[in-house]
């Protein structure tokens, strides 16, 4: 086994055990919390999925630097590998007992994306891509759809925990794509709706103001199965996920005349 595979089955083995936690957790009573603002949600599964995984990372590869989203992760300067985790990406829907939510592990080689996994432990879905091999659910490869117009193109999008207060909100996008597009939909995982649309359940999906870790698995999902991912003014995805658009290409240029314009 290569270094690359022997790492994409860790991730895989670690997603499925977080993923795990979240079934035995789901529709149990939760301690909720807030963090950045009231509609931001943290619960104690969240906390122990990321020990999970950054245990499992640090038993077997304490070299690597990891990033994770409720801190526990480690900088290790020099590092070739990089592992940026979300250990319960769609918190507001576990929480509710919505069943939308999924572990999502990027890891990425000398700063660029090399292996992303995405476990949806309600479907046991599991989303896998190495960089230049394709993306695979439970193991058959996934493509992006081949829809070539916005009119018969299901969407979907999110919004910001500053939804409330900021006026840079994605309102303004959302009513123009539900006039435009043949569906549209609000899931509440980033990191699923990237899966989705590398495996042609959406056509495309935009959100403003995510995160390294809602984006370092599902970008490359999205490119391995063919699509495209980019910020608003359609530069290659930078990673830190601040502007996200990814489509099946086809729709992309469409995606973005109307994220510049607005209308
Ligand atoms: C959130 C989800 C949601 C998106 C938010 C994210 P979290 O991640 O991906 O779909 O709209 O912007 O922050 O907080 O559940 O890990
Ligand atoms: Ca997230
Ligand atoms: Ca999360």
């Amino acid at each position: 086994m290569s270094e690359r595979e022997k790492i994409r089955a860790l991730a895989e083995e670690i997603a499925r055990a977080a993923g795990a936690i979240q079934r035995a957790r789901y529709e149990t009573e939760l301690t909720v919390r807030t963090k950045s603002a009231s509609i931001d949600l943290v619960t104690e599964v969240d906390h122990a999925c990321e020990a999970l995984c950054v245990e499992r990372i640090r038993a077997a590869r304490p070299g690597d630097a990891i990033l994770a989203e409720e801190g526990s992760g480690e900088d290790k300067p020099g590092a070739s590998w990089r592992w940026v985790i979300d250990p319960l990406d769609g918190t507001m829907n576990f929480a509710h007992g919505y069943p939308r939510f999924c572990v999502s592990i990027g890891i990425e080689l000398e700063g660029r994306a090399e292996i992303g996994v995405v476990y949806d432990p309600l479907l046991d879905e599991l989303f896998a891509a190495t960089r230049g091999l394709g993306a695979a659910r439970n193991g058959r490869p996934i493509r992006v759809s081949g829809v070539r117009e916005l009119g018969k193109a299901l969407l979907a999008t999110g919004f910001a925990y500053d939804v409330h207060r900021s006026i840079d909100d994605n309102i303004a996008h959302f009513a123009s794509f539900v006039k435009r597009a043949r569906g549209l939909r609000r899931d509440g995982s980033a990191a699923l709706d990237l899966c989705y649309v590398a495996a042609g359940r959406f056509d495309g999906f935009w959100e403003l103001k995510l995160h390294a870790w809602d984006v370092a698995a599902g970008n490359l999902m999205v490119e391995e199965a063919g699509g495209r991912t980019s910020d608003f003014a359609g530069n290659p995805a930078s990673g830190d996920g601040r502007e996200t658009v990814a489509s099946n290409g086809a729709i992309h240029e469409a995606m973005l005349a109307l994220l510049r314009r607005g209308d």
